[in-house]
């Protein structure tokens, strides 16, 4: 099964992969992760990277296209969830040809969808791991031990971009190049629209849903 999972930041978006990659077995490809990666090791893309997504700006297409690229060519035949990407209606567009060069497709687009108003304190108040990359929140998703992780215990940290001021420019870019991915894929393909205000165990009751109706069809 190959997924798109669409949403503004701090819509859910890497919650939920990692609950849907444990249920179906796929593989959680996220282009925010990969990008922070890249910069951890210091590599030419990351050292671009850096400055767009610090101020909350994309990164431009023709480095995630390729980044993007090379991963899911990686990817084993059981499938992947994309988080993070395509998150402009080019980088969707590039992805499109791509696939039906190899003869495949999208099978399910997944839209979280959130008010704005939810945002800001669903990230200052994240926190995640360093290590394994889990995903706490300080009053919604809490770590057994305050600031550690329930996994490894390593000390938890907060994303230099979950500042406040950098949070509104992000949303301020969802919503002028992301959120026409979402009704370019309602243009041709089903998308599926999931009430992302809910908690996260009755957000993911209702991606399984759509995701467990349609591996049986
Ligand atoms: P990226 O890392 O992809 O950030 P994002 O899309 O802004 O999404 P987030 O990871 O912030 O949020 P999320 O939706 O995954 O929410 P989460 O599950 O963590 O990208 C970072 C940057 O990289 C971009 O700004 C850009 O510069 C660059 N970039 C990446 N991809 C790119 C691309 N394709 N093109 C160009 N540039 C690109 O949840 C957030 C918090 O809320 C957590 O604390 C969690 O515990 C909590 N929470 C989650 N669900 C719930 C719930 N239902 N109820 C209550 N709390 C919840």
């Amino acid at each position: 099964m190959r997924i798109v999972l669409l949403g503004a930041p701090g819509a859910g978006k890497g919650t939920q992969c990692k609950r849907i990659v444990e249920k179906y077995g796929l593989l959680h490809l996220s282009s925010g992760d990969i990008l922070r990666q890249q910069r951890a090791e210091g590599t030419e893309l990351g050292k671009k990277a850096q400055s767009y997504m610090d101020s909350g700006a994309l990164v431009p297409d023709e480095l995630i296209v390729e980044m993007m690229a090379d991963a899911i060519s990686k990817a084993p035949a059981g499938g992947y969830v994309l988080d993070g990407f395509p998150r402009t209606v080019n980088q969707a567009q590039e992805l499109d040809k791509a696939l039906s060069a190899d003869g495949q497709k999208i099978d399910a687009v997944l839209n979280l969808e959130i008010d704005d108003s939810i945002v800001a304190s669903r990230m200052t108040g994240r926190r995640s791991c360093p290590q394994c990359g889990a995903v706490y929140h300080i009053e919604n998703l809490k770590s057994q031990v305050e600031g550690k992780c329930d996994k490894d215990g390593a000390e938890l940290i907060q994303r230099p971009d979950d500042g406040l001021e950098v949070v509104e420019n992000r949303l301020k870019t969802y919503h002028q190049q992301t959120r026409p991915v979402v009704d370019y894929y309602k243009s041709n393909s089903t998308v599926y629209d999931i009430d992302a205000g809910k908690d996260a165990d009755e957000v993911s009751a209702l991606v399984f849903a759509e995701l467990g109706e349609l591996a049986t069809t």
